[in-house]
């Protein structure tokens, strides 16, 4: 007799059988009867879920923060409350506009989730490798997706719609410069730095809010490929940042990011030349210096990919006691969209999947719902609150300070006054030679088949940031080559040429 446990159906009785159907005769018909084929089928088909409407192509692994510096002067939250302290985490990074099955090695923004899994519930900080965005208010945010993703005609990636979008939109300049630089295309994610981007409150036991931003820097270094390196990677594999980032941490080289803090006090928000609270601006570290917090380290792999990493639900609204949130308009879309996104890609009760529960005791008043799987309440009778049955209590010590706002309900142009070009320059002035010939390179690339009109639109741009930056691209184009007849600007005539 073998020592393998017996196979079961899902309802735990023995399987006799798992290689025959059963069948009228041996050449027969396959009999309704046979429950366990019509089960196994039934469970094939509704093996995938929808996938994420952006970053669906994703990499993740657990491990831990360790705390070096003192911050609780800054924020009460109990993961930073002593040096040394220890809290479990997740980080998934991912592209944003490839679908489940793009190769690895694309040009994109790179997500940087992470997970915190803390004593008061988890925190999430779903950032990016970079410290910017591309637009600034959340309603652009599904416009700027939809020229990401596919052309409705086409069905292919279109480069007439980005660039369309972007010389419209010349708030995305700066993180269109980082997108077309060297960090654009990493060789994987152990060579990249983390962002929160957005600017968070942190609150101490005092009551204060402070300003603060998130940094996570890479201790392995940054490593980038060519556009032409990259194409002969996805000739070989399209999996090469699983590849590398499941290998290393099997092989037990364990990658390390350092966790920083940049922190502002509350009232020089209104004071900074620039709105703190503008996602496509960073703060000078000048005026706003790395405070050093912790190093984690990702140090176990998935044991099922599915269940953990696909199924890890990450949102902005997932913060703790002494970590809130601050003005930013896109901030507080996101902190609507992703509860939402998962309602639907996941389920009702998401959060009570193994992935996603809390490590800390978790008493809410939700009820039923699909799938409800949460275990049953201490006391019964105390269902809803108040009740007068000892069920779960507020609790007004964990209340926030005041948030002062002010002003007039209103749609306010917020590209009115707004310098979109200062710090997209500072960024390309530290290029040096090599790196601007590159960022043409990569621009110019990328401009292939987009209507003359857009690309003079976005030059326009890149002068005002810079003549030097122009020029460049202007060169590297060649502009002189763009024919009048792939220049009329016709949505039809040029998605032949997308
Ligand atoms: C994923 C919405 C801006 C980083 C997502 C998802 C949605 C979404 C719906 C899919 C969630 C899921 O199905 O699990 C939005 C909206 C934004 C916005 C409405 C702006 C208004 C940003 C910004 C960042 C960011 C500014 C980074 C700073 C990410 C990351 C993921 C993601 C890293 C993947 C999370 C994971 O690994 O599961 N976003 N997003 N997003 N977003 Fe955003």
């Amino acid at each position: 007799m073998s020592d393998r446990p017996i196979q079961t159906t899902t309802a735990g009785a023995p399987v006799a059988d798992n290689q025959n159907s059963l069948t009228a005769g041996s050449r027969g018909p396959v009999l309704m009867q046979d429950w366990q084929l019509i089960e196994k089928l039934a469970h094939q088909n509704r093996e995938r879920i929808p996938e994420r409407v952006v970053h669906a192509k994703g990499w993740g692994a657990f491990g831990e923060l360790t705390v070096t510096r003192d911050i609780t002067r800054y924020t009460r939250a109990r993961l930073f409350s002593e040096v040394g302290k220890k809290t479990p985490l997740l980080l998934r990074f991912s592209t944003v506009a490839g679908e489940l099955g793009a190769a690895d090695a694309e040009r994109d923004v790179r997500g940087f989730a992470l997970k915190f899994y803390t004593e008061e519930g988890n925190w999430d900080i779903v950032g990016n490798n970079t410290p910017v965005f591309f637009v600034r208010d959340p309603l652009k945010f599904p416009d700027f997706i939809h020229t990401q993703k596919r052309h409705p005609r086409t069905n292919l990636r279109s480069p007439t719609a980005m660039w369309d979008f972007w010389s419209l939109s010349p708030e995305s300049l700066h993180q269109v410069t980082i997108l077309f630089s060297d960090r654009g295309l990493p060789t994987d994610v152990r060579h990249i730095d983390g962002f929160g981007s957005h600017t968070y409150s942190f609150i101490n036991e005092a009551g204060e809010r402070f300003w603060v931003k998130f940094h996570f820097k890479t201790l392995q270094g940054h490593r980038h490929y060519t556009n032409a390196e990259a194409a002969e990677v996805v000739g070989r594999s399209r999996e090469s940042t699983q590849e590398d980032l499941f290998g290393a941490i099997e092989a037990g080289d364990y990658p390390r990011w350092r966790f920083y803090v940049q922190v502002m006090p509350e009232l020089d928000a209104e004071k900074t030349p620039y709105n703190p609270f503008d996602l496509t601006k960073v703060w000078p570290h000048a005026d706003y210096p790395l405070i050093e917090v912790g190093t984690f380290e990702l140090n176990r792999n998935a044991d099922n990919y599915f269940a953990e990493i696909e199924q890890a639900a990450f949102s902005p609204s997932n913060i703790v006691p002494g970590i809130g949130f601050s003005p930013d308009k896109m901030l507080q879309a996101r902190i609507f969209s992703y509860a939402d996104a998962h309602r639907y890609r996941l389920g009702t009760h998401y959060e009570a999947l193994p992935v996603n529960a809390p490590k800390c005791p978790v008493h809410h008043y939700h009820k039923d719902g699909a799938m409800n799987f949460m275990p049953n309440k201490p006391n019964p009778d105390a269902y809803y609150e108040p009740n007068s049955f000892g069920g779960p209590r507020q609790a007004p010590e964990f209340r926030e300070p005041p948030l002062g706002i002010s002003g007039d309900a209103d749609r306010y142009d917020h590209r009115a006054g707004n310098d979109d070009y200062s710090q997209a320059a500072a960024l390309f002035r530290l290029f040096d030679d090599g790196q601007r010939q590159r960022l043409f390179d990569n621009i110019a690339a990328a401009m292939a088949g987009v209507p003359l009109e857009i690309v003079e639109r976005q030059l326009g741009h890149f002068e005002k940031v810079d003549p030097a930056y122009a020029a460049g691209v202007r060169q590297t184009l060649r502009i002189g080559a763009f024919s009048s007849e792939a220049d009329t600007g016709s949505r039809k005539e040029n998605a032949l040429t997308q």
